[in-house]
C-alpha cells in the first residue's frame, strides 16, 4: 500500500469506526436502568461486532472481551472485518461502565481504538495504577512512586495554580482509603467516580469543561490501553503500573509477553503515537460526550472521534431512523 492510500484508509477509517460505537451505544441504551449488566455487556457486544465484521479492515483484538475460553465474541486474537484493507490491531470496550448502565448512572462509554500492528500494549485483564494529566503539563513530572502532594505540587506549580484548584477525579472503592486521605490532606479536592475511569482521564484533557485536572488511582489494564489511545490523539499523559494480586494474573500477564512484572508504562508505550485513530459514543449522559437520546423516530448518539497522525478531534451528532435501519430489530 503506498503512503498516500495508506493515509486514505486511515482517514476513511475515523468516519467508519464512529458507525461501530454508535452501534454499540444504541443496542446497550436499551438496557439502561434495567438492573441487568450482563445483557447491557452482551447486546454492545454483539453490535459491536457485527459492525466491526462490516469494515474493510484485516483486525486483530488485542485489547477486548478476555481470552478465547472467556469470552465467545470479540475475544483477544480474534480476527475481524471483512478481510480487505489495512492490517489493524484493535483494543475496544464495548460497554465501559457495565455497572453504571445497569443502573441507569452517568458515564458510560461504548470505546474503540485502531493502530498499527502491535502498536497496543497486550494488557492482560489485571489491574493498573494510572495517573494522568491533560495537554501542556510535563509528562516527565509524573511519578507513580512519589508522595502524591509532590506530584500534586508539580501539576499545581505547571498550571500556575493552587494546589487547592486543582481537581483529582477518583474511582471509589476500599482499596483508595490512603489516596483520598492523602490526597484532601494535600488541599487537593477530589471527584470520586462509581466507575468509568476511561472517561475520567479523557476528562484531563479539557478541565475547563469537565473540572477534572488529574486522574490517580488503580482501574482496570484494558482500560488502562484505551485511556491511552485517547490520550495520543487529544494531548495528555499517563503512566501505567500493572499491579497483580495473585500466580494466576502474573500468569496471564507472562502469557501475552510481558516479563518485567513492575515495569511503569509511558502513554507512548500503553499505545503508540503516530497511527491510532479513537472513537467513544455515550451511552449515558458523561462529562465527554452526551448519553443516547431517544427521539419518536430512532435515537441521537454523541461520538467523540480523533486521530493521532492530525491530532483532529470530532464530536459527531447523528440522528438515528429506526425504520430505516434494517439490523436494528436484532438488537
Ligand atoms: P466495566 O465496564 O467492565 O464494569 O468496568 C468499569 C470500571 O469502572 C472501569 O472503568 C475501571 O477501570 C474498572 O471498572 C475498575 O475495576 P473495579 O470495579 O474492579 O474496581
Amino acid at each position: 500500500m503506498t503512503k498516500e492510500t495508506d493515509n486514505i484508509m486511515d482517514r476513511n477509517l475515523v468516519l467508519d469506526i464512529v458507525r461501530v460505537t454508535e452501534a454499540a451505544a444504541l443496542a446497550a441504551e436499551r438496557q439502561v436502568g434495567r438492573g441487568d449488566k450482563v445483557t447491557a455487556d452482551q447486546v454492545a457486544v454483539d453490535a459491536m461486532r457485527d459492525a466491526l465484521n462490516a469494515l474493510d479492515i484485516q483486525g486483530r483484538i488485542v485489547i477486548g472481551e478476555g481470552e478465547r475460553d472467556e469470552a465467545p465474541m470479540l475475544y483477544i486474537g480474534e480476527e475481524v472485518g471483512t478481510g480487505k484493507g489495512p492490517k489493524v490491531d484493535i483494543a475496544l470496550d464495548p460497554l465501559e461502565g457495565t455497572d453504571i448502565t445497569a443502573a441507569g448512572r452517568s458515564n458510560a462509554l461504548a470505546v474503540i481504538a485502531m493502530t498499527d500492528e502491535g502498536g497496543f500494549l497486550n494488557a492482560p485483564d489485571v489491574y493498573m495504577q494510572k495517573m494522568a494529566v491533560g495537554p501542556g503539563i510535563d509528562p516527565n513530572i509524573l511519578d507513580l512512586d512519589a508522595p502524591v502532594a509532590d506530584i500534586l505540587q508539580r501539576i499545581a506549580d505547571e498550571k500556575n495554580d493552587r494546589i487547592e484548584d486543582l481537581t483529582v477525579c477518583i474511582l471509589e472503592r476500599s482499596r483508595h482509603e490512603d489516596l483520598i486521605h492523602d490526597v484532601r490532606a494535600s488541599g487537593a479536592r477530589i471527584r470520586l467516580i462509581g466507575d468509568g475511569d476511561v472517561s475520567a482521564v479523557i476528562a484531563t484533557t479539557d478541565p475547563q469543561k469537565t473540572g477534572i485536572d488529574v486522574y490517580i488511582g488503580s482501574g482496570g489494564a484494558p482500560e488502562g490501553v484505551l485511556a491511552a489511545a485517547a490520550l495520543q490523539c487529544i494531548g495528555g499523559s499517563m503512566l501505567g503500573r500493572l499491579t497483580f494480586r495473585n500466580d494466576v494474573e502474573r500468569a496471564r500477564a507472562e502469557k501475552w509477553g510481558i516479563a518485567d512484572f513492575n515495569a511503569v508504562y509511558t502513554t507512548d508505550q500503553l499505545a503508540k503515537g503516530d497511527n491510532v485513530i479513537f472513537a467513544a459514543t455515550g451511552v449515558t449522559d458523561g462529562t465527554m460526550v452526551r448519553g443516547v437520546r431517544r427521539t419518536p423516530d430512532g435515537a441521537k448518539t454523541s461520538t467523540l472521534v480523533m486521530r493521532s497522525k492530525s491530532g483532529t478531534v470530532r464530536h459527531i451528532e447523528a440522528t438515528h431512523n429506526f425504520a430505516r435501519k434494517t439490523w436494528w430489530d436484532k438488537y
